[in-house]
């Protein structure tokens, strides 16, 4: 497994708790020897526990330098970072670095295995750079959600496999046979097609439950009954029917950005996806928006106090979380930023960053939430209340129930959802 990311270090793991023998790469020295000792940085329940199990059995270790680990692999897994690169292609880089670096070492019969999130038409260059006809070149995307990663990949939707050499994708497949889950094998291309069309299209239902939630505010309607009504449609299925403050994380952001590009290589204009973007950012404005009118319409000088950073409940990942882009346009436009998030500590730019949520309502002008850790449902509101400047509190994911915040003496209001407007008490 080269790379000890969210996914190489989650495959690892449990394809060693399936009963293989991992070794898993890393050019990270320090977090080599973390991982050695049982040691995992990320928030992923259930990681830790098989990490140390795995090491505990002598099936899985961590070791830097790829040539040596891949010396007598029957399988190596390229889980890589894959970034937005110049003009918001993936910038395969790393891919193709660790491709140079192992590739005359590589047994014979060995399968390369792309994890990574790759273009279409990667898996044939890294065949080409590879430069030899016995080792297959397989891609096997992955489908996990970061915070359920572990519970992902033992209980997949699907497996799929892609290549070239059909016989190598099926072998590859088979490492899960353990697991209760249909097997697609493909062709390289459309293995690697799958992976972004899967993402996108989670973007792209995201972007829509986003824009009808616009048109209940404008139209009297409520989003939560109208993704109700929806929702039981199995052609449509009730999950990624939430909306926010727009969609963000490592994946969806890269992934929408990186397909676009791709279609444009073959001189496919992809608007809808394109359209699928603006939106995001069109979501994130209004809600900037609507923070402003909670204070009066003015930002300049308002102290906003901020519940949740990271890009979704159940990760401590900051990576293009739509709860900073939010805070940073907030900032640029002058709010006095105070924040708390569970799994998020230490400096943030154009913030001040407490361990405490109380200490956020601390003399603020308005309440926001934007990530949905579940604990902010369950705050004293009516201490929030308390301490609170202003009145409003701002529910970018409609996660509070309104009647409690109303009950406290405070002003809610979501995304897509009527407001529920403190009760004027005449004394
Ligand atoms: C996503 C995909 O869901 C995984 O299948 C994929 O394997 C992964 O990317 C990847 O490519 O590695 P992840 O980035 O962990 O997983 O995050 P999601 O759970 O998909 O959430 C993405 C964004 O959508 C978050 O900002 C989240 O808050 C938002 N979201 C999700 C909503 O606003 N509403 C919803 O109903 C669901």
């Amino acid at each position: 497994m080269v790379g000890t990311g969210y996914v190489g270090l989650t495959t690892g793991a449990c394809l060693a708790s399936l009963g293989h023998y991992v070794t898993c790469v890393d050019v990270d020295r320090a977090k080599v020897s973390r991982l050695s000792a049982g040691r995992v940085d990320i928030l992923e329940p259930g990681l830790a526990d098989l990490v140390d199990r795995g090491i505990a059995a002598g099936r899985l270790q961590f070791v830097v330098g790829a040539r040596d680990a891949v010396r007598h692999a029957q399988a190596v897994f390229l889980c890589v970072p894959t970034p937005m690169g110049a003009g918001g292609s993936a910038d395969l880089r790393a891919v193709e670095a660790v491709t140079a670096e192992i590739g005359d070492v590589l047994p014979r019969g060995c399968a390369l295995v792309t994890k990574s999130t790759v273009p279409v038409g990667t898996s044939k260059r890294i065949q080409e750079l590879v430069g030899r006809t016995d080792v297959p070149v397989v891609s096997n995307p992955e489908f996990l959600r970061e915070g359920t990663a572990v519970a992902d990949f033992l209980g997949p939707d699907r497996i799929v496999v892609g290549s070239d050499d059909l016989a190598a994708a099926r072998w590859v497949g088979e490492l899960y046979a353990e697991l209760d889950a249909p097997v697609v094998v493909a062709d390289a291309a459309s293995a690697e097609l799958v992976k972004y069309a899967a993402n996108c299209y989670l973007a792209l239902k995201l972007s829509y439950v986003n824009s009808i939630a616009e048109l209940c505010e404008r139209l009297g309607a409520d989003i939560s009954l109208v993704t109700e009504g929806m929702g039981y449609d199995r052609r449509i299925g009730r999950t990624f029917l939430k909306p926010g403050p727009g969609w963000g994380g490592s994946c969806l952001p890269k992934d929408t950005s990186a397909l676009v590009k791709v279609a444009e290589s073959v001189n496919y204009d992809f608007t809808m996806l394109t359209s699928a973007i603006d939106e995001n950012l069109a979501q994130r404005d209004r809600i900037v928006a609507k923070i402003a009118g909670a204070v009066g319409g003015t930002l300049a000088g308002a102290r906003i106090g901020v519940l949740g950073l990271a890009f979704k409940a159940g990760t401590n990942d900051l990576r293009d979380s739509p709860a900073l882009a939010v805070c940073s346009v907030l900032c640029a436009l002058g709010a006095d930023l105070i924040a708390y998030d569970p799994a998020v500590d230490g400096e943030i730019a154009g913030m001040t960053v407490v361990d405490d949520a109380y200490q956020v309502a601390k003399d603020a002008d308005a309440v926001v939430v934007l990530t949905e850790w579940a604990e902010f449902k369950h705050l004293d509101w009516a201490a929030m209340a308390e301490l609170m400047e202003g009145i409003d509190v701002v529910d970018t994911r409609n996660l509070l129930d309104p009647r409690v915040i109303v009950d406290a003496g405070l002003s809610w209001q979501g995304v897509g959802r009527p407001r529920a407007a403190a009760r004027i008490t005449v004394s």
